[in-house]
C-alpha cells in the first residue's frame, strides 16, 4: 500500500517550533561565567525560554522570551550559588530535592529550606544565594523577567577573594544564619514571608471547567509587577475549550502528560507533552489543554502579565 504523507501544515510547524522537548536539550555546566574554575559552585542550566540570567542568549533550540524566561537548574549535593543581587525578579520553583535559600543584608542571613513544589520569588536588589544541603540533587525551574538582563552583582564570592566557607553561608559568620520564621524580628523575615509559597499551605482552587490551580505569583499569591505563575492540576479526561490571551503563556509539565492544542480558522493541531516538556503559546493564539491520559497531570504555568485573570475557562 502506498501511504501518502503530506508535509506538516504551517500551524503544526508553528506549534512544533514552540514546544521544547526535555530530551532535545542538554544541561549546560558552563552557563554562568562567574562559576568557572570554582567546583564548589557547580551547577547546570537547561534553557527553554530565554537565557535566564546566563549570557548565552539566542541559542538555537531555545525560545525567544517576551515577558519571562524559563529554565531548569540542576544543583548537585553539597554545591552552592554565591550570594548576589540583580535588578530582575527571579522565582525558584523546586521540582525535586531540598534547596536552602539565603537572603543577606549587611552580613546577616536568613535561610529557608524549600521542598518539591515550594517556590520563592527573590526580591529585586536583595542579596540571595542557594545551597544544596540535601542527599539528592536539586532540580528547579527558574523564571526571571526578560526586561533587564544586567549581570548579577556578587556580594560574597570566592573569585573576589572571599573565604569559600563564608561564601557557602552567603556571608553569615559561623552559626549566625537565622532560620526563616515569618514572625521573626529581622526585617528580612517579613519580606521573605511575603515572597515564599509553600505548596501544601496554598489553597487549591477548583475551576468550574474541572481542573484546579494553586496561585503562586499574582493576585492570591506572591505579588509581582511582571508575571503570574500557577500550578495546574488536570484530572484524567478533563480539557478546556480554546482560549486567547493578549500576552504569552507557557506550560511546563511536572508530572503526567498534557495534550496542548492550537487553532487557526478551522484548523486544529495538537501535541502531547511529557514531564519537563514545555510549550510557549504566543499572545493572540487560540490554544487549549486537555488530559488524555488515565492519570492526573501537574503543570507549571507562567503568564506574561501581573494583571488578574481574564480568561473564563469552559470545559471542552
Ligand atoms: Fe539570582
Amino acid at each position: 500500500m502506498n501511504i501518502m504523507t503530506s508535509p506538516p501544515s504551517q500551524l503544526r510547524g508553528d506549534l512544533q517550533r514552540n514546544v521544547v522537548r526535555h530530551v532535545s536539550k542538554t544541561f549546560d555546566w558552563a552557563a554562568f561565567p562567574g562559576n568557572v574554575g570554582f567546583p564548589d559552585l557547580d551547577r547546570a542550566q537547561m534553557r527553554y525560554v530565554g537565557a535566564g540570567g546566563s549570557p548565552k542568549v539566542g541559542e538555537p533550540g531555545t525560545l525567544k522570551p517576551e515577558h519571562f524566561t524559563v529554565s531548569l537548574i540542576h544543583k548537585p549535593v553539597g554545591k552552592f550559588a554565591a550570594c548576589h543581587s540583580h535588578e530582575v525578579e527571579e522565582s525558584f520553583l523546586i521540582i525535586s530535592g531540598v534547596l536552602t535559600v539565603g537572603w543577606e543584608q549587611q552580613g546577616e542571613v536568613v535561610e529557608i529550606k524549600l521542598g518539591p513544589k515550594d517556590m520563592i520569588l527573590n526580591a529585586r536588589d536583595i542579596g540571595h544565594g542557594f545551597r544544596n544541603d540535601g542527599i539528592e540533587p536539586v532540580l528547579m525551574s527558574i523564571s526571571v523577567d526578560a526586561g533587564k538582563p544586567l549581570p548579577p552583582v556578587y556580594l560574597y564570592h570566592p573569585k573576589n577573594g572571599d573565604d569559600v566557607e563564608l561564601s557557602r553561608r552567603f556571608g553569615a559568620e559561623p552559626g549566625k544564619a537565622i532560620p526563616f520564621d515569618p514572625q521573626g524580628a529581622h526585617p528580612l523575615q517579613s519580606i521573605m514571608a511575603k515572597m515564599v509559597i509553600r505548596h501544601t499551605e496554598q489553597p487549591t482552587l477548583w475551576d468550574a471547567a474541572g481542573f484546579n490551580r494553586k496561585i503562586y505569583v499574582g493576585p492570591g499569591g506572591v505579588q509581582s509587577s511582571t508575571c503570574r505563575k500557577e500550578m495546574l492540576g488536570v484530572p484524567a479526561g478533563v480539557g478546556v475549550k480554546p482560549y486567547v490571551r493578549d500576552v504569552e503563556d507557557a506550560f511546563m509539565v511536572l508530572e503526567g502528560t498534557l495534550t496542548v492544542g492550537w487553532q487557526e480558522g478551522d484548523e486544529r493541531v495538537e501535541m502531547e507533552l511529557g514531564p519537563r516538556d514545555l510549550v510557549l503559546n504566543p499572545a493572540g493564539r487560540p490554544h487549549w489543554f486537555r488530559n488524555n491520559s488515565a492519570g492526573p497531570v501537574t503543570v507549571w504555568s507562567v503568564i506574561g502579565t501581573d494583571q488578574p485573570e481574564t480568561v473564563v475557562f469552559e470545559r471542552a
